[in-house]
């Protein structure tokens, strides 16, 4: 049968990955597929500089416009990153009647649908597996593996980074500023952090998978979003204490007013299985009205795990290409089911663990929980680990399940008491996991 050749552009971490996998894995990939997947183009702006490993028929171009409309090409893989060159590519890619694979949850989360659109009246075959959870098929999963189940939530650890960072805190005590320090000489984090640890990278992912998941459109700017740079070494202690553990958790779920969508650090049992998620490791767990709890766990990154989620979407791609049968309905776009609108987080209601440091003097508790009585808020427990540091004490104030509206303005009144060394500081404690 006759092959499908793929056009690369981006050779980087996972641009490398995925010509790695092509090249090494290429008989296995023929024999499964009944015709071999070929790489006819490669670009990236440095490509000169690359020792080339191709055969001399493979075009090698700093230009990526040559790869779009290389002839001989049947898919482009965009391995770029971003939201402008990228998107550039894609759109000039679906003008050519090319097929995409892409890794891009930036563009995607922003633009995916308007993309996916375009990509269904031109006729051709998108995939973009890569975006989620590297290593994990969550999209196949939520597009094939449970789409006959009603997903009522979907909760994830979405961001590798920011996972490894709070798991080291967790086992060693180290302040975050450290294990950040650490884990940027490790490679585990970039120079400018903010996307990993102040949770923009995991709101891309959510939104997508919120999107498939739920069949919404649904943007970032739907996703209340907070990062883990607030968390002490001694937030995970009480959190012990209470049974718990600390993540930067991705959720969506469904409640009768409309889908609550959040990505922020919470407690969650010990006894959780998404308690043992550790390191830089991902994790998705979906339940369905029907099928109930499913869960999906590996690498959320790198070069071979994304490398395989990409090389899987472009055999998907060519087995569609050949059959002539590309997607005709839009993953971000299934007749509106209405009841998933997204709603501000200000509804949800949870449980909250309130962590205060203060200058102890007495009538402190007294006057937290005059604030709290005064918002109808049942307080649960007050816990004081052990301290010396008068001048910063640090305690902590579980309540009962009230709304996140009725916490912030908690905490906006007891902000204005001058014995905090810091504004108070409030996470959700997940029961339903
Ligand atoms: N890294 C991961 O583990 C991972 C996991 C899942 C998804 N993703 C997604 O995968 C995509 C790629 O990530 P990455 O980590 O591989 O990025 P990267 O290492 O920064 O690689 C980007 C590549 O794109 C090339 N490039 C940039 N601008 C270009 C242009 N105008 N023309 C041609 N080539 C251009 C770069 O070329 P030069 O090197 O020559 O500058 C480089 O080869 C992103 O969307 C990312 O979010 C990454």
């Amino acid at each position: 049968m006759q092959e499908v050749n793929v056009g690369i552009v981006g050779l980087g971490n996972v641009g490398t990955g995925t010509l790695a996998i092509l090249t090494e894995n290429a008989e296995q990939i023929a024999l499964k597929l009944g015709f071999q997947l070929r790489v006819k183009a490669l670009c990236s702006r440095s490509i000169a500089a690359r020792k080339p490993t191709e055969s001399d028929s493979v075009l090698r171009t700093n230009d990526w416009r040559e790869v779009v409309a290389h002839p001989e090409v049947d898919i482009v893989a965009e391995l770029v990153g971003g939201t402008s060159v990228a998107r550039e590519i894609i759109d000039a890619a679906i003008a050519h009647k090319k097929s995409v694979v892409t890794a891009n949850k930036e563009l995607m989360a922003l633009c995916g649908a308007e993309i996916w659109d375009r990509a269904i009246a031109a006729g051709i075959n998108l995939a973009m597996e890569a975006s989620v959870a590297g290593g994990i098929p969550i999209h196949t999963v939520l597009r094939e593996g449970i789409s006959g189940d009603r997903v009522t939530a979907l909760y994830g650890i979405l961001n590798g980074t920011s996972n490894y960072i709070l798991t080291e805190i967790e086992k060693h005590g180290a302040s975050f500023d450290d294990v950040l320090k650490d884990a940027q000489r490790l490679g585990y984090a970039e120079s400018d952090p903010s996307a990993d640890v102040d949770g923009y990278d995991a709101r891309s992912k959510l939104a997508i998978l919120a999107a498939l998941a739920f069949g919404e459109k649904i943007t970032p700017s739907d996703i209340y979003t907070e990062g883990i740079r607030r968390i002490l070494p001694l937030d995970f202690q009480y959190a012990h204490k209470l049974g718990h553990t600390i993540r930067l958790i991705c959720g969506a779920h469904q409640t009768s007013d409309g889908l609550i969508l959040s990505v922020r650090p919470a407690l969650i049992p010990q006894s959780t299985i998404l308690a043992g998620v550790q390191g830089a490791y991902n994790a998705v767990w979906v339940r369905g009205k029907y099928g109930e709890d499913t869960f999906y766990y590996g690498r959320g990154a790198g070069a071979a795990p994304t490398g395989v989620a990409v090389v899987s979407d472009l055999m998907r791609v060519a087995r569609e290409i050949r059959r002539g049968s590309p997607e005709r309905v839009s993953p971000f776009a299934h007749q509106r089911l209405g009841e998933y609108k997204p709603i501000p987080v200000t509804l949800q209601h949870a449980a909250y663990y309130l962590r205060f440091r203060v200058v102890d003097r007495p009538g402190i508790i007294a006057s937290l929980a005059g604030v709290l009585a005064a918002k109808q808020i049942s307080l649960e427990a007050v816990l004081q680990l052990p301290s010396e540091n008068r001048r910063d004490l640090p305690f902590v104030i579980t309540v009962e399940p009230t709304s996140e509206q009725s916490i912030r303005v908690a905490l906006a009144e007891m902000s204005a008491h001058d014995f905090l060394v810091e504004p108070p500081f409030a996470m959700p404690m997940e029961k339903s996991l």
